[in-house]
């Protein structure tokens, strides 16, 4: 037993805590992104349970909505409880079986993730690499796998810690299929916003995460896996290590029998399925060119302020614009300045990139030309207040 006065001293405590009344902020990091009006209004209609007829329709609705944003027929498409990082270790954790070997790349640091992941699953990782800022090369993935004949490969479309974009995915996919691997995508920065073929390109799993191009808050993150993946973790001799993520049980809830596994997160998956339906609404294609356009006008924007790009034009991330801090800049106080003065949110470099580079999203609702003249505005200033 406590000290019984402490403890009636501490009952006596009420906790003072007031209205939620978070800023109003500019979101332009690198997400989540500003989430539309009609978003934040599917939050807030009534609850249903998740095993309620009426949910069950919206389940059949959200993945059909994911199968078009994906560019995808996959039947196992289906929205993650948890943020991008459960999507991810769905993927990891049930296509590495012990004793795998994964594939992963060294170019940023979510391929850091991917490796952290696989080990966890009881897979031998080993690397392609390219250095921060670049993409993987074809021809180093050949080695590779020449090298190394791992089971997966696992590869980020859109590297968020960089602002690089991986060209070539179907000549990644085909190498990886000469050599019978399986290909993970992480698409947690392009899904919705850049380009992304699951099917066209021969992708065999790709994940993502609700925050970025799709503007929804986090909570149900999107994986898709074809029939060829599924049959593998289908026949896995050993379960995976995760009960909550172990795809062979969440097919019994996301599957035809739509039996209890555990309680969906019934408002973000309304939330996303608004956030898809705007997708669908917009059309796909026409969402890719509104990003390439809004975004194309920040970079232009950037580099009329004197600042550089961190990713060179060929491999450039529309939804995700990772600029160099010129010499003698303080990158934190900049980013203070913007929250401070303006409510504007960007983001400091990660990883290896720490200090180095500024990160400025255009993301989904956040891809807007009034959001990226509000940033130019603002950093202008939050630059000049540096003496640059
Ligand atoms: C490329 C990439 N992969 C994975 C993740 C992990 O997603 P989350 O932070 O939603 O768990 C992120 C998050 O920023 C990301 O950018």
């Amino acid at each position: 037993m406590g000290d019984a006065s402490a403890l009636t001293e501490r009952e006596a405590e009420t906790p003072d805590v007031g209205e939620l009344t978070p800023p109003d902020r500019t979101l332009m990091g690198p997400g989540p992104s500003d989430v539309h009006p009609r978003v934040l209004k599917s939050m807030s209609t009534p609850l249903v349970g998740h095993l309620d007829p009426s949910f069950v329709e919206i389940m059949n609705e959200v993945q059909e909505l994911l199968r078009y944003t994906f560019r995808t027929d996959n039947k196992w498409t289906i929205p993650v409880s948890g943020t991008g990082s459960a999507s991810m270790e769905a993927a990891v954790g049930n296509l590495v079986e012990p004793g795998d070997t994964m594939l992963v790349p060294t170019n940023g640091y979510f391929g850091g993730r991917m490796k952290s992941m696989a080990e966890r699953a009881g897979g031998e990782v080993v690397e392609v690499s390219a250095p921060w800022g670049e993409p993987l090369d074809p021809v180093d993935v050949e080695r590779a796998f020449d090298e190394h004949q791992p089971d997966v490969f696992g590869f980020v479309h859109a590297e968020t810690s960089t602002g690089v974009l991986q060209p070539n995915v179907p000549e990644l996919t085909e190498i990886a299929h000469e050599h019978d691997a399986f290909v993970i995508a992480d698409c947690v920065t392009s899904l919705g916003g850049v380009e992304m073929r699951v099917d066209e390109w021969g992708i065999d799993a790709a994940y993502s995460g609700p925050q970025k191009c799709l503007s929804c808050p986090p909570g149900a993150s999107p994986l898709t896996l074809n029939d060829r993946a599924m049959d593998k973790v289908l026949d896995r001799d050993e379960q995976p290590r995760s009960w909550y993520l172990d795809l062979s049980l969440l097919e019994g809830y996301w599957g035809e029998d739509r039996a209890y596994h555990h309680t969906a997160p019934i408002t973000n998956v309304y939330a996303l399925r608004e956030a898809l339906r705007l997708v669908a609404e917009e059309g796909i294609e026409e969402r890719w060119a509104r990003h390439r356009d809004v975004a194309g006008d920040l970079k232009a924007g950037l580099q009329e302020l004197g600042l550089e790009m961190n990713a060179p034009d060929e491999y450039w991330l529309p939804s995700l614009n990772a600029v160099r801090v010129p010499d003698g800049v303080d990158d934190g106080a900049v980013i203070d300045h913007l929250l401070e003065e303006y409510d504007l949110e960007i983001a400091s470099g990660l990883g290896d990139l720490e200090g180095d580079v500024w990160r400025i999203g255009c993301m989904g609702y956040s891809a807007r030309p009034k959001n990226v003249e509000y940033v130019l505005a603002a950093l202008e200033d939050a630059l000049a207040e540096q003496g640059f």
